[in-house]
């Protein structure tokens, strides 16, 4: 039997336990220049000492127009390269392993003068209308997907996961909804989503993992829904997409979303789905800050791995407490031993 302390293989990508920290943005780049600083190496680090056995880098950009602020990181430049391998190295010098979500915000760019997008459709009222890319400008924007994941191979870290969750530019181009283009990526709405994936792999070591993280539903009027989830990622699979990583909604205001996460595992049907019907490793998402239900969620095999966001900003050792409580194996700092 699974449990969250089971350790986890897929290719060469070995885990001491099924515990994954999800990429979250930290807006802590001060200087703009999408450089990773302290606070970010200190962020990452904290929680690899706390017994993660996973951990994903927050979301990084292939652009500065690409960035949800100003503030985020960015993997644009080779100059953005050394301070996350600083990060990498710590990381795993403590026991973890280190994923990086690579990302473009499309029409969620909130600092940029002219954001772009599949379509020129604003987010809501307060936001700038997009500039509709061109299709020259689209195969661009995969080759700036393929130059930031050769560099985040470089950073040495051990899998990509590539943005296609929340309302981001993976996201606009396979919704129906932001995505009213006539040309080949209007026609075909995962083809930008899936040369994004075939870039990457090119760049990856073939032994890499390349973990998809996609919005499982929508929750706007006439949005999408489990099954059209399931179509796009079929094709993101045959793309090359490894793991799921199974999230929800982003494309619409808070208010118009009918109140989703208010329950405990509210996403974990979701990975569920994806994993029964793809036959693909689901990573589950969304309040499973409860050790016993994130070992339930591994024990009856509803997900391979779980991901605690919120509850690892209010507790780095979150899984040195969990395997506790557990009473799993001591997985204590022998320099903490004395607080367990
Ligand atoms: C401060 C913060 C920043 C986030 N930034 C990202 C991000 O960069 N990329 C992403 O895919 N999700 C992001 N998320 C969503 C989380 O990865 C996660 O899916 C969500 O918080 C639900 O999990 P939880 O209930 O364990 O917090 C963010 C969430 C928070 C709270």
């Amino acid at each position: 039997m699974q449990n969250l302390f089971s350790t986890y293989k897929i290719k060469n990508l070995e885990l001491k336990n099924r515990v994954v920290m999800p990429p979250m943005c930290q807006y802590s780049v001060e200087k703009k220049d999408g450089i990773a600083n302290e606070w970010h190496y200190l962020h990452y680090v904290s929680r690899a000492v706390g017994g993660t056995g996973f951990i994903i880098v927050e979301m990084t950009d292939v652009e500065p127009d690409g960035r949800i602020t100003d503030y985020d990181l960015g993997l644009w430049s080779d100059e953005q390269v050394p301070a996350l391998a600083k990060i990498v190295e710590a990381v795993h010098s403590h026991g973890a392993k280190i994923g990086i979500q690579i990302a473009h915000a499309g029409r969620k760019a909130e600092d940029a003068a002219e954001p772009v997008a599949p379509s020129a459709i604003p987010f809501d009222e307060n936001s700038k209308t997009p500039r509709a890319l061109t299709t020259e400008e689209v195969k661009g924007m995969v080759e700036k997907f393929r130059l930031a994941v050769r560099r985040a191979v470089q950073a040495g870290f051990d899998a990509i996961e590539i943005h296609g969750a929340h309302g981001y530019l993976i996201h606009q181009f396979h919704s129906p909804l932001t995505n009213k283009r006539d040309d080949e990526y209007g026609q075909d709405l995962t083809k930008f989503g899936r040369e994004v994936i075939e870039a990457a792999k090119a760049e990856m070591p073939a032994d890499m993992p390349l973990i998809m993280r996609i919005s499982a539903r929508e929750y706007v009027e006439g949005g999408y829904g489990i099954e059209e989830s399931i179509e796009f990622s079929k094709a993101y699979k045959d793309a090359g997409a490894d793991v799921f990583d199974v999230s929800s909604g982003g494309e619409g205001q808070i208010a118009a979303w009918g109140r989703p996460g208010t329950h405990a595992a509210y996403q974990v049907p979701l990975a569920r789905k994806i994993k029964e019907v793809l036959q693909v490793p689901v990573m589950a998402v969304g309040r499973l800050d409860d050790p016993i239900l994130a070992n339930a969620v591994i024990g009856n095999e509803e997900a391979d791995l779980v991901q605690v966001g919120r509850g690892m900003l209010r507790n780095p050792y979150w899984t040195l407490e969990a395997a506790k409580q557990l009473r799993k194996e001591n997985i204590v700092p022998k320099q903490y031993e004395a607080g367990f």
